[in-house]
């Protein structure tokens, strides 16, 4: 196919447009059923601009003549459009420009000099002269300007869009019918421009509906998305709110290692690397370095990085998180369950842009339902979930996630989930006084999210803790430190771990900078 033969012919918008790649003809075809067009290209570029009409194209069933065009079919004739687009403007653009080259734009120096302001300090600078930067026809282009704090449109009139770089100007990402808060509009005496983009604009190379692992390789561009700027912006002020939450209530931040030589949640899962010739991995949970604070600062936290190496790619795992812990000194379990309620219900200025990327959503209420897991292994056997060989999950067994999230959003609240078995939790777990086969554990679920928090009282007991190395097949000579801990004044404590991606509850990818899952490092 030759795209250079095709030309666009705009005229009346038609309902629908057929193009069958058997029987079409795109000289003569006329996109109705009877005289299709050969190719959608041409479909495309007969009707000139979007929206475009549905395009029917050659059914691949038996007895079907027509089916609407597929969304991807849609996506790369749309491409192709683009691309023609671009090189019919590029003509004209060429010819413009030798026209523009002869404008140039002066900075009037009898006006009062420019302030530099962000955007979202606007609102106090309206009527005066401010420095910082979309086309409509020829003599009138709107701008909008996005800095990082919000967005602004602005209006250059005359030469300030006839000007050689108002000619060249191109969308690095453009965002239609914005404003500034306060509903101001930048009027435009001077501009210059600081770094072009290509000419086509972000949208054309990528966009939200781009394979997944293209956007990923692109992440840097994609970054600069309306929705991807909400997030991490809502990420930021969920992370400063933690930080609130934890100093309004007088605790202290600490900064753990992340290379470390001791396990926490299981060896299946520790990234292992070569430190200077001997074993060391990549933190898991940094637990065991605040209770090491404990006696010296008392409630302490940290927002650090662990890392997993689960081989899964779903939307729950990645291989580094952030991971908000805290441990406190002299608590029963009972203080550790109402602390982390606090804790979720993050009582903070959040609200306003988790309902912008959030319409649904609503803040869960005290008190969270407490159940124990002896109560979910039960709820289970009365709603009839059995395992994949046909028998009920049994007392002592893991509940793995699918079960679990069944049954989080079936009950449709938050719950805490407790007491879990010794034997499927990690070696630090205090027993129950009540019953010494169950520990003093919690999994937070939250319904969508599945467990997000993971928390419980610590053994504080140096026998006990030796006891719980052996259990779980573990040398306790790299934890000497943390044995030792018991033996110099020990007390009850406990303490969680929150994963902030989770909790954040977006697909676990969106809400990370640079995501790394099994197979993904880069960029
Ligand atoms: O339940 P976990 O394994 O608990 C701990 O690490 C404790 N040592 C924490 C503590 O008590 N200080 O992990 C805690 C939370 C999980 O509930 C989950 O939110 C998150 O960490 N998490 C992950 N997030 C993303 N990807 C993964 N692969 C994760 N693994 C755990």
């Amino acid at each position: 196919m030759s795209l250079e033969v095709i030309t666009a012919t705009a005229g009346m918008v038609p309902a629908e447009l057929y193009v069958s790649e058997r029987e079409g003809d795109d000289a003569t075809g006329d996109g109705t059923k009877e005289k299709p067009f050969k190719t959608g290209l041409k479909a495309l570029m007969t009707v000139g601009k979007e929206p475009f009409p549905t395009i029917y194209v050659d059914s691949q069933k038996e007895n079907e003549r027509w089916d609407v065009i597929s969304k991807s079919q849609m996506k790369s004739i749309k491409k192709m459009w683009h691309r023609e687009q671009m090189k019919s403007d590029s003509q004209d653009k060429k010819e413009n420009l030798e026209e523009a080259k002869k404008i140039t734009i002066k900075n009037d120096p009898s006006l009062p000099e420019p302030k530099r302001v962000k955007i979202n300090a606007l609102e106090g600078y309206r009527g005066q002269r401010v420095k910082r930067l979309r086309r409509q026809g020829k003599n009138l282009m709107f701008l909008v300007l996005r800095d990082g704090t919000g967005f602004l449109q602005c209006v250059l009139a005359d030469e300030l869009c006839l000007c050689y770089n108002g000619v060249l100007l191109s969308t690095e990402s453009s965002v239609a019918g914005k404003q500034a808060p306060g509903g101001h509009e930048l009027s435009c005496d001077f501009w210059e421009l600081i770094g072009l983009a290509p000419a086509g604009g972000a949208d054309n190379l990528i966009d939200e509906e781009s394979d997944i692992d293209v956007q990923l390789n692109d992440r840097h561009m994609m970054l600069r998305g309306e929705n991807m700027s909400k997030i991490f912006r809502a990420r930021s002020i969920i992370t400063r709110c933690f930080r609130g939450h934890f100093f309004d209530r007088g605790y202290c931040e600490v900064a753990p290692p992340t290379l470390v030589q001791t396990q926490v949640e299981g060896g299946s899962t520790l990234f292992k690397l070569d430190y200077f010739g001997e074993e060391a991995f990549l933190t898991q949970s940094s637990q065991l370095y605040l209770e090491a604070c404990l006696p010296a600062l008392g409630d302490v936290f940290c927002i650090a990085q662990s890392y997993r190496a689960e081989q899964f790619r779903t939307r729950r795992h990645l291989a580094e998180y952030t991971h908000v812990e805290a441990e406190y000194p002299f608590l029963r379990f009972e203080d550790l369950l109402n602390r982390l309620e606090d804790l979720v219900l993050l009582k903070s200025p959040v609200a306003s842009i988790v309902h912008e990327l959030n319409l649904n959503f609503k803040p869960p209420k005290r008190p969270f339902k407490r159940m124990n897991y002896s109560d979910a292994i039960m709820w289970l056997k009365e709603h009839d979930i059995k395992k994949e060989d046909g028998t009920f999950y049994e007392f002592g067994e893991d509940i793995p996630e699918a079960p679990e999230r069944l049954m989080t959003d079936t009950i449709n609240e938050p719950i805490l989930l407790c007491r879990f078995p010794v034997e499927i939790k990690s070696f630090y777990m205090q027993r129950c006084p009540e019953d010494p086969r169950l520990t003093e554990s919690v999994d937070v679920l939250m319904p969508n999210v599945g467990e997000f928090v993971g928390g419980s009282m610590r053994i504080w007991n140096s026998e006990e803790i030796l006891a719980g190395y052996k259990r779980e097949g573990i040398d306790p000579t790299p934890y000497y430190w943390y044995t030792d801990q018991r033996k110099h004044g020990p007390c009850p404590h406990g303490g969680y771990g929150l994963g902030l991606e989770r909790f954040l509850t977006y697909h676990i990818r969106d809400v990370c900078l640079y995501p790394r899952f099994v197979q993904r490092c880069k960029p």
